[in-house]
């Protein structure tokens, strides 16, 4: 729309006079507040902005290759990809508890970051980090300027505090609906600009027990299909988001193809919410519901089970972990 354009266009002038003729960094997530504020800078510095992809090897199919190509394609940004897999996955071995790995996640990513971050500055300095902090989250941390001032506790997108940087923050001023729409007017991928929240964290608190990379790939195939037969139902949009949890310590016996078996459940949690404060468990058609349960025990060989969580939030949370 006219006034969207407007205000990226806005946006993109004020990074101009803010950065001058510096140099940007900006770690993408995979998600869209980080894409679109990367997409702003971008068009505002160039090549002077370059940007970070840390991937974990937690994130969901398809996600790493939106990031990498469809992204990259669409926006010109100059892009490092840090494929990390490996790395996660080991400091990961052994760790089931919940919080135990979301702080070894954070840990590992800033890490990464610190690596690239030298790396690049070996160029020439860089004085500025952008991040795709939004209105509610300004709000949220007592409107502060200037300084990293990271909500720690979700993003694993949060660097540490002690890094010499001016933060570029060209979204600031808007909502999330509005970030959207700024994706959409900048060209963005649309499975990136229409992208559910997804925890920084990824899949990595969605397998309840330690995290393996043949857990991580039948919960990714699992978590697909839903994907796949959520959108196509026409629910997207109806549904906050829908966590695919893998209970990888629990095994049922169950009979496939011409066999019992003794596998994992995965639990499907699709939530309604405003905000993810609160959520209620969303009221999905049995059809749809049946046509995801057939496709992941036929074609997730380890599945054998699929169960629906109806807790709303509270006194459930979203998330499992
Ligand atoms: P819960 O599970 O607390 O989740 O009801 C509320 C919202 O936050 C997301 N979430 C996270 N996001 N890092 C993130 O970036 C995290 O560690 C994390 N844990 C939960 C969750 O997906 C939901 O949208």
């Amino acid at each position: 729309t006219w006034t969207m354009l407007n205000i990226v266009e806005e946006s993109v002038e004020a990074v101009r006079r803010q950065v001058g003729d510096g140099r940007a960094i900006c770690a993408l997530s995979g998600g869209v507040d980080s894409a679109v504020a990367a997409a702003i800078v971008q068009r505002a510095i160039g090549d002077r902005l370059t940007c970070v992809f840390v991937d974990h090897g937690l994130l969901r199919k398809g996600e790493a290759e939106q990031v990498e190509r469809d992204f990259v394609a669409a926006t010109g940004v100059k892009l490092r990809v840090v494929d990390a897999a490996d790395r996660f996955l080991k400091a990961l071995d052994g760790v089931s508890d919940p919080e135990e790995k979301r702080k070894i996640i954070g840990r590992e990513f800033i890490r990464v970051f610190e690596d690239e971050q030298r790396a690049i500055m070996a160029d020439g300095p860089v004085d500025f980090l952008v991040q795709g902090t939004l209105y509610p989250d300004v709000v949220e941390s007592g409107g502060g300027t200037g300084t990293a001032n990271i909500k720690s506790h979700h993003n694993v997108g949060g660097l540490p505090e002690d890094l010499q940087f001016e933060l570029v923050e060209p979204l600031r001023t808007l909502f999330k609906d509005e970030v959207r729409r700024a994706g959409e007017e900048l060209g963005l991928p649309a499975a990136m600009v229409w992208r559910q929240p997804f925890p920084g964290p990824g899949l990595g608190i969605r397998i309840v027990g330690e995290v393996t990379r043949e857990r991580l790939d039948l919960l990714r195939e699992a978590d697909a299909i839903a994907r796949e037969e959520l959108s196509r139902a026409g629910l997207d949009r109806d549904i906050w988001q829908c966590p695919v949890v893998l209970l990888a310590d629990v095994r049922s016996v169950g009979v496939q193809g011409d066999g019992r078996t003794y596998g994992h459940p995965v639990v499907l949690r699709p939530v309604t919410s405003e905000d993810a404060m609160t959520a209620d468990w969303a009221r999905v058609p049995y059809d749809v519901l049946s046509r995801i349960s057939t496709r992941i025990t036929n074609e997730v060989r380890e599945v054998n089970r699929v169960v629906l969580d109806v807790t709303s939030k509270p006194p459930g949370t979203i998330e499992w972990e």
